[in-house]
């Protein structure tokens, strides 16, 4: 608890200093090289599409979550660990705040995201009255809409953005994912917030950024104009496993120094 405290108002106290560097994980592997660059580390229901091959998040479900964000949390030292509550999982606050304490007893997380659907403000009161650090999420949000687009075009829009940014800091979220936002949109957002607001999609006029680990090293597929991919792993597995596959054709492998 006092760990969590500290960490989020580390994050907290970056906002107008330093960007906030944040990105996703869903396994220990990945948890440990993260940890070395990024406040915080989120187990996104993302994790529906890039692991499961789901068409969308809707039917991730909360075992799965906490058995990856309990893998993640193994290999975290210092960075904030933030779970996704899956979409059902946070319909009323009686719900809402069950199912984040086991997440939490379960995982050992610090704190838990809910996609905002414009009025679950009472939800995320009720998880911080009962003393869970909560992140919110507006713009596009994949558990609340159906189709993709990008939010904030319209001066309409970027009222009913900044309004809801402020009542989801005003029910107590620590700070707010802005998914593909237009960047004038993000920008007054993040001006009129105190909380940090964190980017996916949404320009550098954030306090931080958030990407899909998997887009950003070539592995996902998903190369949106937002992603910028600083590695094409899927060419470097496929090298491997094609010498791989050469090696255990031509008998070079196992050779003598791999075997006992
Ligand atoms: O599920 C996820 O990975 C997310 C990020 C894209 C912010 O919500």
């Amino acid at each position: 608890m006092i760990n969590s405290i500290y960490k989020i108002k580390k994050i907290k106290s970056k906002k107008n200093k330093m960007p906030i560097v944040c990105l996703t994980a869903y396994s220990k592997s990945f948890a440990q090289i993260l940890d070395k660059y990024c406040d915080l580390v989120l187990v996104g229901d993302s994790l529906a599409n890039v692991l499961y091959a789901m068409k969308n998040t809707h039917n991730i479900n909360l075992e799965i979550m906490i058995n990856h964000a309990s893998s993640v949390k193994k290999g975290l030292k210092k960075s904030l660990l933030v779970v996704d509550m899956p979409k059902g999982t946070y319909d009323n606050p009686r719900i809402a705040v069950k199912n984040a304490r086991e997440i939490i007893r379960k995982t050992k997380c610090e704190a838990v995201k809910i996609e905002s659907n414009s009025k679950n403000y009472n939800i995320i009161k009720s998880l911080v009255d009962a003393k869970i650090q909560v992140m919110g999420h507006i713009g596009y949000t994949p558990q609340h809409k159906k189709k993709f687009k990008i939010e904030g075009k319209t001066l309409k829009e970027k009222k009913k953005f900044i309004n809801e940014a402020i009542k989801i800091q005003k029910a107590g979220a620590f700070s707010v994912v802005l998914e593909c936002i237009t960047g004038n949109t993000a920008k007054e957002i993040s001006k009129k917030l105190t909380i940090p607001t964190i980017g996916i999609g949404s320009s550098a006029n954030c306090d931080g950024q958030i990407l899909v680990t998997d887009d950003l090293l070539g592995l996902s597929g998903f190369y949106p104009k937002f992603v910028k991919k600083y590695v094409n792993l899927n060419k470097v597995i496929e090298k491997a496993v094609q010498k791989y596959s050469k090696d255990v054709k031509k008998k070079f492998f196992p050779s003598k120094v791999n075997s006992y």
